[in-house]
């Protein structure tokens, strides 16, 4: 692939979308990585480290987690102290990252965020490793302890026994100094109360997000940055494992077919990539309902798009991308949403993502059918031509070109560009 672009990324704008996506997963909590970052900062200036290592550590707050893309491990991971099944998430954050540059630094600390300190000292490892990695770990369980007691306010009532329980971890789970940091800063209620004001988590979000760090980056660089996203999303259930990437792939194929030069094309790639990253926000349970969805799980389904347009937008990287993304359940005659766009308000990208959306899907089988023959998705395609939904001129590009098509969809590594 001819690689042009050159891209100006700002890591801390990326790291908060990451988080952003990651923090869906919470569904009903969106504010554990941020209040993790936030509380890892107030243990950091206790324990006298330097504003670099403040930003660094908030940073890994935010993306300690970035490994975890169902709702039911995020539960487990919230409910229990220890939880059998924590390395996992680790294991897949450290990988997502570690394949990135610019964040890989941060792959050895999410590794090793719910490893006991008494397993981790010894000298095996590097000592600021250590003891960054478990004052990730501390703050985890500082965050997960204080979590029941948010929704009522009576966290301030509680502080005494989650003291005491992290307490008697001294030495054990946690290193004895971050532990006498975290009881020496904590016997005020001024370290708990900003825990309860997402007003407080937000403001004190900005505040860090005011030093940016931008960076210039190649073109393989950024789509590796929508990969891990479509990996993040794509993981949440096993029926829509590589839907993102096949997504993806059929745009680009679509694209290119349709006369947009290697560039368009990979824009198009990478919207392809991102568009669903709002559905980490719908809980699995309706993501696969063996089922009709009711008409309260159909309206919670229909917010993702909206989602992945407030994530993308107002990023600065590529304003398109973002529409194009947002856009893919728009119809033509006005049907679709979030957005109920008519026709000459959507462009031929977001209708090129549409009809590849469409036909992904139809070919990965779901809990309510199996998966579909390409002839059969064709046949329901032109349907959705006749009924004034899709453009007839993309659905004639798959037509014109099904077998093409459909391995491009589920993945067949002979027919798309070397990128993916
Ligand atoms: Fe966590
Ligand atoms: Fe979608
Ligand atoms: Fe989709």
């Amino acid at each position: 692939m001819q690689v042009t672009h050159e891209l100006n990324l700002d890591l801390r704008k990326l790291v908060s979308m990451l988080a952003h996506t990651v923090d869906l997963v919470g569904v009903d909590d969106y504010y554990h990585g941020r209040r993790v970052g936030m509380l890892l900062v107030r243990l950091a200036r206790r324990l006298g480290y330097d504003t670099d290592a403040q930003h660094l550590l908030y940073d890994a707050g935010l993306l300690h987690d970035c490994g975890v893309s169902t709702t039911r491990e995020h539960r487990s991971l919230l409910n229990e102290m220890e939880w059998n099944g924590a390395q996992s998430h680790c294991q897949l954050g450290h990988d997502r990252l570690s394949d990135f540059a610019p964040l890989a630094h941060f792959a050895p600390l999410i590794l090793h965020h719910h490893t006991r300190w008494c397993e981790l000292s010894g000298g095996k490892f590097d000592p600021q490793l250590v003891i960054r990695a478990n004052l990730i770990y501390l703050a985890d369980r500082i965050d997960v302890l204080s979590a029941p007691y948010y929704g009522d306010v009576s966290l301030l009532g509680h502080t005494d026994e989650i003291r005491a329980i992290v307490a008697r971890h001294r030495g054990t789970i946690f290193a004895p100094e971050l532990v006498d940091a975290f009881l020496a800063e904590s016997a005020s209620g001024a370290f708990w109360m900003p825990l309860l004001s997402t007003e407080d988590i937000q403001a004190f979000q900005a505040s860090m997000a005011k030093r940016s760090n931008t960076i210039g980056i190649d073109w393989q660089t950024f789509h590796r940055v929508a990969r891990i996203f479509a990996e993040i999303v794509d993981a949440k259930s096993p029926f829509t494992h590589e839907h993102s990437t096949g997504v993806a792939r059929l745009a680009r194929h679509m694209a290119q077919r349709h006369g947009f030069d290697s560039d368009h094309c990979d824009l198009i790639e990478v919207a392809g990539l991102l568009h669903d990253i709002g559905k980490m926000q719908i809980p699995e349970d309706i993501l696969e309902a063996p089922r009709q969805l009711t008409d309260i799980e159909t309206d919670r389904m229909k917010t993702h798009p909206y989602v992945t347009f407030q994530i993308l937008d107002g990023t600065g990287v590529l304003e398109n991308v973002a529409s194009w993304a947002a856009q893919h359940h728009e119809k033509l005659n006005g049907t679709g949403y979030p957005f109920r766009l008519a026709a000459e308000r959507i462009p031929v990208e977001s209708r090129i993502i549409g009809v590849a959306d469409i036909y992904q899907a139809l070919a990965q089988e779901r809990p309510y059918r199996k998966s579909m023959a390409p002839d059969a998705i064709l046949g329901t395609l032109l349907s959705g031509v006749k009924e004034g939904g899709l453009d007839a001129g993309i659905v004639e590009l798959v037509s014109a070109d099904l077998a093409g098509c459909h391995r491009a969809a589920i993945g067949n590594p002979t027919v798309h560009g070397a990128s993916l």
